[in-house]
């Protein structure tokens, strides 16, 4: 059985395509699959009713990244895989690279490939690509390695140990995230206003930094106030919703010491720092939509 986790990311979506550090958390939920040699390939996704073959020329970004994947093996017998997605697609938790990280890890068990979680990580940007355009890469690393992570662009990522387990809540605005039209956004806007985009670039780099400090020294009453400017920044790059403000304010008023959009904004989900466990579940409680509790800062 193959695995890729999902994510969040908690700092610097966004900044992190143009070279900023991040900081993204691997979730349990993700997706799972089968490959079983059959007569030709094929890929199956369960819970959509749908089957797709490996096609270079398609139409479907879907088909030509399942073709690319697997011409990475070379002699090998045809496989069909099922795949289970207990992520919803376009909600900012990293859908499709954790299908693509599932895929490979699923490929490799099958015919006994040998490869680090880094590895698959690395080689799931190729399956990315063909989603997202230019991913930076954290999505399919996050799904890969899941814990708690600092990402910056072609660097390996760093794992953080945070004093103690972080309590977060993810509510789904119900609205889809489309991550290739928010990248092009967020860099037309950059590009646009270049000594603006420096700035906010600059204090991206400064909250990611924050973050970790404060994870690392255990203070979330600072951990939220980053959390809450980083969405203010995606905020004035136009990536939230009237939903997604909605849930922070929910959030917030259920005392959340924290709450921003998490992944590509204009839509998807937001995250919501709790103070602990209970806490966590009474913020769930009181967001008006699907929601669940994540604890990141365990060892993966
Ligand atoms: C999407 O989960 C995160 C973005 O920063 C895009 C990327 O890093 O590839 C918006």
């Amino acid at each position: 059985m193959g695995f890729g986790g999902g994510k969040i990311i908690l700092v610097g979506e966004h900044a992190v395509v143009h070279g900023t550090p991040a900081i993204a958390a691997g979730i349990r939920r993700g997706v799972s699959s089968i490959a079983r040699p059959a007569d030709q390939d094929s890929l199956h996704v369960e819970p959509w009713g749908r089957t797709w073959r490996p096609n270079a020329k398609s139409e479907e970004p879907l088909e030509r990244a399942f073709e690319r994947i697997l011409s990475r093996y070379a002699d090998r017998p045809p496989l069909r895989f099922v795949v289970r997605v207990a992520l919803p697609p376009g909600a900012g938790l990293g859908c499709s690279a954790a299908i693509g990280v599932s895929l490979i890890d699923a490929i490799d068990k099958a015919l006994g490939v040998a490869r680090s979680r880094a590895e698959l990580g690395a080689l799931a940007l190729e399956w990315e690509r063909f989603f997202h355009g230019d991913p930076s890469g954290i999505d399919n690393l996050a799904s890969a390695l899941g814990g708690l992570l600092c990402y910056r662009r072609s660097s390996p990522p760093r794992r953080i140990s945070p004093k103690g387990s972080i309590f977060l809540v993810v509510a789904h605005s119900g609205q889809r995230s489309n991550t290739k039209e928010m990248v092009a956004r967020v860099s037309q806007r950059l590009a646009g206003s270049p000594e603006w985009a420096r700035r906010a670039l600059d204090e991206v780099k400064t909250l990611a930094i924050d973050a970790e400090a404060a994870m690392c020294s255990g203070d979330l009453i600072a951990l939220g106030a980053v959390l809450n400017r980083n969405h203010e920044i995606l905020r004035s790059l136009n990536l939230s919703t009237n939903r997604l403000e909605a849930l922070c304010r929910e959030a917030r008023s259920a005392g959340a010491l924290g709450a921003k959009i998490t992944g590509a904004g204009g839509g998807g989900c937001m995250v919501a720092l709790a103070a602990e466990a209970e806490h966590a579940d009474r913020i769930s409680g009181a967001l008006a939509a699907e929601s669940f509790v994540e604890e990141v800062g365990r060892a993966a």
